[in-house]
């Protein structure tokens, strides 16, 4: 299932499905930008049609699919009654996925024979191509050369994934998978978004502190929300860096990511970062307490009499060490902490709130099933200096970091 995002919903995508026996994989991309809120349609060449049919595309969207160039058709509603013009016309964004070899030499030379090269011609939106084909066509120098040119022009193209054919030959080609698609989508059509230009840091995940080189502390926390924040800041047109001590998440396309375990790794990697940076978004579970000394060999249970005593440190506070970094420097400009708490959330959230001298802080309780670690719902509410506060009831991760992202967008435009 996937949660409505508010950068797809309502927003046209012209989706152009190529011949590629990948063409199977474009019907689970339609379905999931429909459930995103995109209004989906679909140009399909001859090609693809052999692979799949219209029907499908037209049963996941709920829309009228376009195969042919030469049939005159207004009942889909389109700007124009000439569907060449008309599918272009108002489109969002052009995402050609998969896209064969000979739909990316014929868009690269401004072919206009068929629906999709000329809807192509004809797009003055945000154009992204997934190509998809065999490994040794991909790495052709007349498709490579065809990327490059596309590329000098803006189109956003999708690296695709090395991995197994259907001819049982393994190389770079593959089709990535949907949730990697529509995060391409959503970076494409983001850039001109109210964070253009602005450089923001989001954290993520629990880190891991090392008992021995097999064992670690760590927490519940899943990453989700970081996450859900990166692709948020991203889909309103930031430059993102993602601290992440996550594992086994989707990287938001575009974002620069930092992979960390410990809270030492996130402090240093978060103060290395915070230079210059517009905001810090700290969703981070760091850990407070790490085994005071890691063991350098594995702690055999044969060697110790009893079980061994885990002596505890504090690991650094990274907000604190950002806070009194910025009263020097004055970066991050604006900085947001989340308190998970499991009883007096305000009070908490307040008292962290002023010690930790940030703008905003996110507070959530963790005690209800339907919020806080590993779910994609949270109930949330944010706190400001000014004594405000805003609820935001029970709703997705991606809702949340949406709210979080507009209120860290008005303290950077009251900023200047
Ligand atoms: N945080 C941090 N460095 C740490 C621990 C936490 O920067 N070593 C950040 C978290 O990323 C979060 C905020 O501080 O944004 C609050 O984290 P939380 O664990 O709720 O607060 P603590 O300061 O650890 O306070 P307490 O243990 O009293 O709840």
């Amino acid at each position: 299932m996937m949660t409505p995002i508010t950068l797809l919903e309502k927003r046209r995508i012209v989706l152009g499905v190529t011949g590629s026996i990948a063409a199977y994989k474009a019907a689970d991309l339609a379905s999931k930008l429909t459930q995103a809120g995109a209004l989906v349609d679909v140009i399909m060449t001859d090609a693809a049609q052999r692979f799949i049919a219209p029907l499908t595309f037209q049963a996941l969207t709920g829309r009228a699919v376009y195969t042919d160039l030469w049939r005159m058709d207004a009942s889909a509603g389109l700007p124009t009654h000439i569907a060449h013009v008309g599918l272009a016309e108002g489109a969002a964004a052009l995402l050609i996925a998969p896209a064969s070899a000979d739909a990316i030499a014929r868009i690269a030379h401004g072919f206009a024979s068929d629906l999709l090269s000329i809807t192509a011609l004809a797009a003055r939106c945000p154009v992204v191509i997934a190509p998809a084909m065999d490994g040794s066509m991909y790495e052709n120098e007349a498709v490579q050369t065809n990327l490059a040119l596309l590329r000098q022009r803006g189109v956003l193209v999708i690296e695709p994934e090395e991995g197994r054919f259907a001819s049982g030959l393994t190389g770079r080609g593959r089709l990535p998978e949907t949730a990697a698609l529509i995060s391409a989508l959503r970076y494409a059509l983001g850039r001109s978004g109210a964070l253009s230009k602005r450089r923001i840091i989001v954290t993520a995940g629990g880190t891991r502190e090392a008992i021995d080189p097999v064992r670690y502390l760590t927490n519940r926390s899943s990453g989700k929300q970081g996450y859900a924040l990166a692709h948020a800041c991203l889909d309103a047109g930031a430059d993102v860096v993602l601290i992440t001590a996550a594992r086994g998440l989707e990287a938001p396309f575009g974002a620069q990511i930092v992979s960390v375990d410990s809270a030492k790794q996130m402090h240093d990697a978060v103060l290395s970062a915070a230079a210059g940076a517009d905001a810090l978004i700290m969703a981070a579970a760091v850990a407070d307490f790490r085994p005071a000394s890691a063991a350098e060999q594995k702690i055999k249970k044969l060697e110790q009499a009893d079980a061994p005593t885990l002596i505890l440190e504090r690991t650094p506070d990274i907000l604190t060490a950002v806070h009194d970094r910025r009263q020097i420097t004055g970066y991050p400009r604006v900085v947001v902490g989340f308190a998970a708490e499991s009883r007096n959330i305000r009070e908490y959230a307040r008292d962290k709130l002023e010690r930790k001298g940030l703008d905003l802080i996110v507070a959530n309780d963790i005690t209800a099933s339907d919020a806080g670690f590993d779910t994609d719902t949270n109930r949330a509410t944010i706190y400001d200096r000014g004594g405000g506060e805003e609820f935001l009831g029970l709703t997705s991760k991606a809702r949340i970091s949406e709210a979080i992202i507009a209120r860290v967008a008005a303290l950077l435009a009251e900023k200047g």
